[in-house]
């Protein structure tokens, strides 16, 4: 099959945690169907026929010599209705700051022309920062929800999209929660078709996931019900788990067990389950989430307001817990993957080399190995798109070509290069370290381009 898209360069990206693969001067090809179809390096004789046959067909994209392919970015947990709150709000506990900033802003989203002008332009923003797959925390009404499928079908970006099922009376604002379990499961269900109905063939861009917002916002009727939906329709699920001590313990206190046992009881816990935050779960926690194939959405930025600890990173990955990056919008106020990754690396440090200098060096941190660039640069790529079963976060064949290239040197960008330090690992450190929106110059999602 002819290709219909050929990109000319170096391409970066880390097929396994710990492994930088660095895809010097390569023909990048795709097919229709928006997927790498081929991978042609330089001493291939096939390559000169296959960029020459690409120009002529005015296909041909060639990258200048300071710039470089990289898969697109994955955001693994986002809040879309707290988008207008982004950068603001952040004075008070995850417990206070639900109930007074963020249920009476995502209430508004019942408005329909509201939801689309804000959702409009999160979704050009984030896409303009390079996140080529979003998993998006909805609102709690329907068709707000749908509006923002629209959206990201629109503007192109991959997404996963939950409505947020929130039904207990005890916890939830009359304001805003699904009257009672019945019609939370009602809602859920009739959320799911109708997405899957916006969309035709085997690859749709958009996908709906259950969305229980967490332990202490849903009856114990709501959480069994969605366990059951999960199984018969075949879903992605996302929630909340162990973000903070208030939130773990009130799960402890009111089930007697974790998270995760009690996410796990309900039939929440899959290979397709998204954890955000999960920064108190222990070793038996880790255990079953590796058994079970879920994933933590890490999100440093926002754990430093509401979590009061630092997610043992090191430890949940040795133990085989798939991990990625969430921005945490707007528990964490950027909008930018990178940040998210760069946030990953200091916390990481903070954790394993300590914070408090009155303590004598040795005793100061918990002496994890901190995570390095590559690991930081998987997390937002690959380790994303694991967490999510999906075939993106790498440049290989086969996969769908979601990614971006990066141009150095661009007026105002932080990223620059000399001609003594072009060595690639060095090049690819500086990209994960200070790759900026300015250094972004094009993206793709499935093969087509949106900037
Ligand atoms: N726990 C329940 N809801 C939320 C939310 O909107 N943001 C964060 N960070 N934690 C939550
Ligand atoms: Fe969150």
């Amino acid at each position: 099959m002819e290709p219909e898209l050929v990109v000319l360069g170096t391409g970066f990206h880390t097929p396994s945690r710990d492994r930088l693969e660095v895809l010097a001067n390569c023909a990048f090809t795709v097919d229709g169907k928006g997927r790498i179809s081929g991978i042609v390096p330089s001493d291939d004789p096939r390559q000169g026929e296959i960029v020459t046959g690409a120009e002529a067909r005015g296909i041909l994209h060639r990258l200048p010599a300071d710039a470089w392919l990289i898969p697109g970015l994955v955001d693994l947990h986002i809040h879309a209705p707290q988008w207008p709150q982004l950068g603001n709000a952040l004075d008070e506990p995850l417990e206070v700051w639900l109930q007074k900033y963020t249920f009476p802003l995502e209430a508004r989203f019942a408005d329909p022309d509201f939801a689309r002008e804000i959702y409009d332009d999160m979704v050009r923003t984030l896409v303009a920062q390079g996140t080529t797959t979003a998993l998006y925390f909805g609102s709690v009404h329907r068709e707000p929800n749908l509006i923002l499928a629209e959206v990201c079908l629109r503007h192109g970006q991959r997404a996963l999209i939950g409505k947020v099922a929130m039904d207990d009376a005890e916890t939830c604002p009359d304001y805003y929660r699904d009257a009672d379990a019945a019609t939370a499961l009602a809602e859920t269900r009739a959320f799911i078709a109708e997405l899957r109905a916006m969309q035709h063939g085997l690859d749709p861009l958009v996908l709906p996931v259950i969305t229980p917002r967490f332990i202490p916002s849903c009856t114990d009727a709501l959480l069994a019900g969605l366990g059951e939906i999960a199984r018969e329709m075949d879903c992605h699920i996302q929630t909340h788990a162990s973000e903070s001590d208030w939130a773990a313990g009130y799960v402890l206190h009111r089930l007697g067990c974790s998270d995760c046992t009690a996410l796990d009881r309900f039939g929440l816990l899959t290979e397709r389950t998204v954890l955000a935050h999960a920064n108190f779960i222990d070793s038996t926690d880790m255990a079953l989430m590796a058994r079970r194939g879920a994933a933590v959405a890490h999100c440093p930025m926002s754990n430093a307001y509401f979590a009061n600890a630092v997610f043992p990173l090191r430890r949940a990955l040795d133990a085989g817990v798939e991990v990625g990056l969430g921005t945490d919008i707007s528990g964490g106020f950027s909008p930018s993957i990178f940040d998210g990754l760069r946030h990953a690396l200091m916390a990481s440090r903070h954790l394993g080399r300590g914070t408090d200098p009155s303590l004598a060096p040795e005793g100061r941190g918990t002496g994890e190995t901190p995570l390095s660039t590559v690991e930081a640069f998987w997390l937002a790529t690959a380790g994303g798109a694991d967490a999510l079963s999906l075939p993106v976060g790498r440049l290989a064949q086969g996969q769908c070509f979601d990614a971006l290239v990066i141009h150095a040197n661009r007026p105002g960008s932080g990223l620059r290069t000399f001609v003594d330090q072009d060595r690639p690992e060095k090049v690819f450190e500086k990209l994960v370290l200070t790759a900026d929106r300015t250094a972004i110059s094009d993206i793709w999602v499935n093969g087509r381009k949106l900037i």
